[in-house]
């Protein structure tokens, strides 16, 4: 009944949401492309939003920074974000995209709320022990300016333009950002961790390396120099990140055919490519174990998402330094 009535509101309202989005990926495609910002930090951005703004997961950093970047600023968000919150402000129904934490069992639709749980509390986990974060490819990522966890000093590591466009935010929106160094790389062409290094960055103390929804987009032997270089941290380091499954776009079937729609949608849109390296089988641990270990990085945690116990969704690592 419930979410009968979220629908109809939606419905009602779902002329602001068209427009909205129509705004949205102008402003992607002739803004942001033009200027070599990256799109795709707007997905899970976006999906931390609505979080937000359905009273699910706080993220109150993340909606001020939203009037100060070129895809949500006026009317785009509140146009976009209207109809469900109304809905849910009406019926108490929340979708379950935005359940914050994700409800057990797992849902299809609770990949955004599953990759921000796994992330938000590896994080925490680590704070006992680690005194310095790196965030790669950090896009809108708010987590260092979090009350949690600002007391640990975080290097934020991303494309020359994005970064610039959200310290620019940050600033207009008046965050304060002191205790983040930000090290602007493009990791096909530099090393990061040069660049972090000559940034004040100290590979003796234990790290968290936070890398989230990138691997994907990147080649295998710059994931691979990725997993190389944080294998020298100081032990108790940690990373954690996620991938989405090679089998998603290697499949027959409509499975199959659901990811190489997702790949080309990416290409199109966002003109980027998805790059997959990790297997997503429920047997990939002990595969994923070995990759690791050729970087002489040990497995802790790993999760998968599948659906139907057959296709996988999306996986999580947490792997320590050995
Ligand atoms: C999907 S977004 C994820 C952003 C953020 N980690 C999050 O989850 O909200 C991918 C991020 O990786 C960055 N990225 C992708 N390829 C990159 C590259 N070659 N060099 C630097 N950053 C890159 C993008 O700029 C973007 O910020």
């Amino acid at each position: 009944m419930r979410l009968l009535a979220f629908i109809l509101v939606t419905i009602v309202l779902s002329p602001l949401l068209v427009i909205g989005t129509a705004i949205y990926m102008f402003r992607v495609l002739a803004v942001l492309m033009p200027k070599g910002i990256d799109g795709t930090a707007y997905e899970p951005y976006t999906a931390r939003l609505f979080m937000h703004d359905l009273g699910t997961r706080p993220d109150p950093v993340a909606s001020r920074l939203a009037p100060h970047l070129t895809v949500t600023a006026a009317p785009v968000w509140s146009m976009f974000s209207a109809p469900f919150r109304w809905a849910t402000r009406l019926t108490g129904y929340v979708p379950t995209l935005f359940t914050f934490p994700p409800a057990r069992p797992l849902k299809v639709m609770s990949v955004m709320a599953l990759r921000t749980e796994f992330f938000d509390r590896t994080l925490n986990d680590a704070r006992t022990h680690v005194q310095q974060v790196v965030v790669l490819g950090a896009g809108w990522d708010t987590r260092a300016y979090d009350e949690h966890w600002s007391d640990l000093k975080f290097f934020e590591v991303d494309g020359p333009p994005t970064q610039q466009e959200k310290r620019a935010a940050l600033a207009d929106a008046g965050v304060d950002a002191s205790h983040v160094t930000f090290v602007p790389v493009d990791f096909n062409e530099t090393s990061w961790l040069n660049a972090i290094t000559g940034a004040g960055f100290d590979p003796t103390l234990p790290t968290y390396v936070l890398w989230e929804g990138v691997s994907m987009y990147l080649d295998e032997a710059v994931v691979h120099d990725t997993l190389q270089a944080i294998a020298g941290f100081a032990p108790g380091s940690v990373i954690a990140f996620d991938y989405l499954p090679k089998e998603l776009f290697t499949s027959k079937g409509l499975y199959g055919l659901v990811g190489k729609y997702i790949k080309f949608g990416i290409r199109i849109f966002y003109r980027t490519q998805f790059k997959l390296l990790f297997p997503g089988a429920s047997n990939s641990r002990g595969e994923i174990e070995s990759i690791l270990a050729r970087d002489r990085l040990e497995l802790g945690e790993h999760e998968l998402l599948i659906y139907e116990e057959k296709y996988p969704i999306y996986g999580f690592v947490l792997a320590a330094v050995r």
